[in-house]
């Protein structure tokens, strides 16, 4: 990838290197980073090991094995490593130095008024996160964005606090320094968010994700078990699809989804025939995702070697930034 060619613009994401991906991120963000990538954005795309060991400190040794996990899901997804730059946040020293010098700037106020950071401290009560760290975890994902100068950033409505917080760090950087930074603007996915199996939303903690590694067998497992339309209690009562967890998968898996909607309104199709249907189709529809994924899980030195590349890829962008950061602030020796 020549870094200098012409293109619609510089787009950063990243993901936590905390677990195996589920298609709740393969249907909300993966095939929305693709699409920015296949439509010509010049794509960074992040695992962002740092930002995990904020949560997991106390039990870091997981996080390398998932870098790789990850790896092979974004690969298999169709995210390229020669058209985008897939990396490793810690290989690329720079996040850490620009976070440094943010967190010069940012008033510790802004970051305890940060409703994700009130929320998880709240919500992960097993672990201690009042730390240093997790507090300043919006300031290294500013960061993550910043180094690159990124214009856009794909995320989910969840991140928008840490966005909106990197725009206010670039005003008050740029009041004090000049110019330098373009205020981010984030892109919000199309799809709506899907459902876990048990109709809350699809989490790893919630233990209700169909995860992107899982076989077949698995996959249907899961899917019998999916809750469907609430109100319908019987065979021959008229279903409600859209209110129906099956039937988001279905809008996404299936092709004849329409003809389905017809029928479930109509009493055509039962429940659980409806639901052997889906879990076939979103098989189907994994098939070339989990070829591919196996393949590449066969030679993990190969991914390995993908990853540095790209580390050394977002590197050299990001040495770039630091030198006219310095410069800006004057400590340029
Ligand atoms: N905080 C993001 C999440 O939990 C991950 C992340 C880290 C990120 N750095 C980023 C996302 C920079 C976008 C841009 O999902």
């Amino acid at each position: 990838m020549n870094l200098k060619t012409s293109y619609k613009g510089r787009v950063l994401s990243g993901m936590r290197p905390t677990g195996p991906l589920h298609i709740g991120h393969l249907f909300g963000a993966l095939s929305n980073w693709k699409k920015l990538q296949d439509e010509g954005y010049q794509c960074f795309y992040m695992i962002a090991d740092w930002h995990a060991l904020s949560t997991e400190y106390q039990n870091p040794s997981e996080i390398k094995n998932y870098i790789l996990e990850i790896a092979l899901d974004f690969l298999s997804c169709g995210l390229d490593h020669e058209k985008s730059v897939i990396f490793i946040q810690s290989k690329v020293k720079e996040h850490a130095e620009l976070n440094l010098v943010l967190s010069m700037i940012v008033p510790v106020s802004w970051l305890e008024r940060n409703p994700v950071y009130k929320e998880q401290v709240q919500e992960l009560k097993e672990k201690d996160l009042t730390t240093h760290g997790f507090l300043g975890y919006p300031v290294l994902q500013a960061a993550d964005i910043l180094v690159y100068r990124a214009e856009y950033v794909p995320i989910g409505v969840d991140q928008l606090p840490h966005l909106e917080l990197t725009r206010e760090i670039v005003r008050r950087f740029n009041y004090f320094y000049g110019n330098y930074f373009p205020e981010p603007k984030e892109i919000l996915g199309q799809t709506p968010k899907i459902p876990g199996i048990d109709g809350r939303k699809m989490s790893k903690s919630y233990g209700n994700a169909i995860f992107l590694k899982d076989s077949d067998d698995e996959i249907l497992s899961k899917v019998s078990k999916m809750f469907t339309d609430q109100k319908r209690l019987y065979r021959k009562d008229p279903g409600h699809p859209d209110e129906c967890a099956v039937f988001a998968y279905r809008k996404l898996v299936s092709e004849n989804y329409m003809e389905i909607k017809q029928k479930c309104l109509n009493a055509e199709i039962g429940c659980v025939e409806c639901k052997k249907q889906m879990g076939q189709d979103l098989i189907e529809y994994l098939r070339p995702l989990k070829e591919k994924r196996k393949t590449l899980s066969e030679s993990p030195e190969k991914v390995w070697g993908f990853l540095l590349n790209g580390s050394e890829k977002a590197s050299s962008v990001a040495k770039q930034t630091m030198k006219d950061v310095k410069k800006l602030i004057g400590l340029e020796f």
